[in-house]
């Protein structure tokens, strides 16, 4: 079967099409034929061996978003059927409950292999059967950026009618927090580089918006938005080192912030001060677990939503695809047909 994988070296030239054997499923395990995956922003990153030790071994699979179909069981599998439309959770082993390094360890495209292969055999612990409603691109854009704005929303941020939120740009994981802020009755506040995309936000119902390329200081622009509270109740942070010194300006005293990005660095230098005496909570999220992401398939199920859908490629283009969401350009995920 055709895989990409990274070998030989790390290092984005050594993303490479390649072929392994067509895997059988053992006790427990899902074969799928995999239709279409999706891209994200830590696939940028895996190539390079961007997270240490923990982005795996060579040669690796990448990418953790897809979906496929399954075409054969192992023996005693009771989860799915052959014929049934699935997608992999991103993390393999983290059913419910709490995180753990052992959870934590089972992502995806890197450490484990990933879904950029015509067959992928896993668990049946970590696999979802997908509504039919949803197209296959639909689908396969959930598994990474669908749950983690759902986690940053929802499970942890707990929005509420009226809530006033923050997304910072019109990434994947920003525009599914978009999507489900709205649908939780908040009032959406998104910045973005890019006049051209806050048109398109605000077609899709953004309440206000502001180019935060134009408008440096956005948390001081903002103010009036949240004049009757002191601030945002919930920030969707995915800036990193360039927008958090601003999220700690313009949170509410006792909002949140969605610790989830880091697209501008890792590091800062801010005032403490400015969290403990204003109660502000930093709220990292890490994707989610399979039962969130049930969850938030039963929430998008019930109103029929759907995915913001960017660009689509062929298999043997995941390196044009990977070029494409580099660029930044994009506005809606980024997939790969096979
Ligand atoms: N913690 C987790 O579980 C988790 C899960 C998924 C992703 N992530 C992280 O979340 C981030 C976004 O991932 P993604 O896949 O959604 O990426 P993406 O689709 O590539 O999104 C990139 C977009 O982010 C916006 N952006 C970039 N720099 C910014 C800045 N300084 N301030 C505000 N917005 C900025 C830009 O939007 P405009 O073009 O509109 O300006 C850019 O187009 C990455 O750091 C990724 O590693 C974390």
């Amino acid at each position: 079967m055709r895989v990409f994988q990274i070998e030989g070296n790390w290092g984005f030239e050594n993303l490479k099409l390649s072929e392994r054997p067509k895997p059988e499923p053992g006790p427990g395990e899902v074969l799928i034929a995999m239709r279409m995956a999706s891209l994200n922003s830590r696939d940028l990153i895996v190539p390079d061996r961007g997270y240490g030790r923990a982005t795996g071994e060579l040669p690796l699979i990448p990418v953790s978003d897809g979906v496929g179909e399954v075409v054969a069981i192992g023996d005693g599998v009771t989860r799915v059927a052959v014929g049934d439309r699935v997608t992999p959770t991103y993390f393999q082993r983290w059913v419910s409950g709490e995180p753990s390094p052992d959870r934590f360890a089972s992502a995806l495209g890197g450490p484990l292999d990933g879904v950029m292969a015509d067959f992928v055999c896993l668990s049946q612990e970590g696999v979802v059967r997908i509504p039919e409603y949803l197209s296959d691109a639909e689908a396969a854009t959930l598994p990474c950026a669908g749950l983690t704005a759902w986690s940053a929303i929802v499970t942890h941020g707990v929005t509420r009618p009226g809530d006033r939120v923050l997304i910072q740009g019109t990434g994947g994981v920003a525009l599914f927090a978009f999507v489900f802020a709205k649908q939780a009755g908040a009032h959406v506040t998104v910045i973005s580089s890019s006049d051209e995309k806050l048109e398109r936000v605000r077609a899709m119902g953004a309440d206000a918006t502001i180019n935060y390329r134009e408008v440096e200081d956005w948390a001081r622009a903002s103010r009036e938005i949240t004049a009757d509270r002191g601030g945002f109740d919930n920030i969707v942070e995915l800036g990193g080192a360039e927008t958090l010194p601003l999220s700690l300006r313009a949170v509410r005293p006792g909002g949140t912030l969605s610790m989830i990005g880091v697209l501008s660095g890792l590091n800062i230098k801010a005032s403490l001060g400015l969290i403990v005496a204003r109660q502000v909570r930093l709220q990292g999220v890490t994707v989610g677990h399979r039962d969130g992401y049930e969850a938030m398939l039963a929430g998008m199920s019930q109103h029929e939503i759907r995915p913001v859908l960017g660009e689509r490629f062929g298999f043997e283009e995941l390196k044009e695809a990977l070029d494409h969401l580099r660029a930044g350009g994009h506005f809606g995920k980024t997939l790969v047909q096979f």
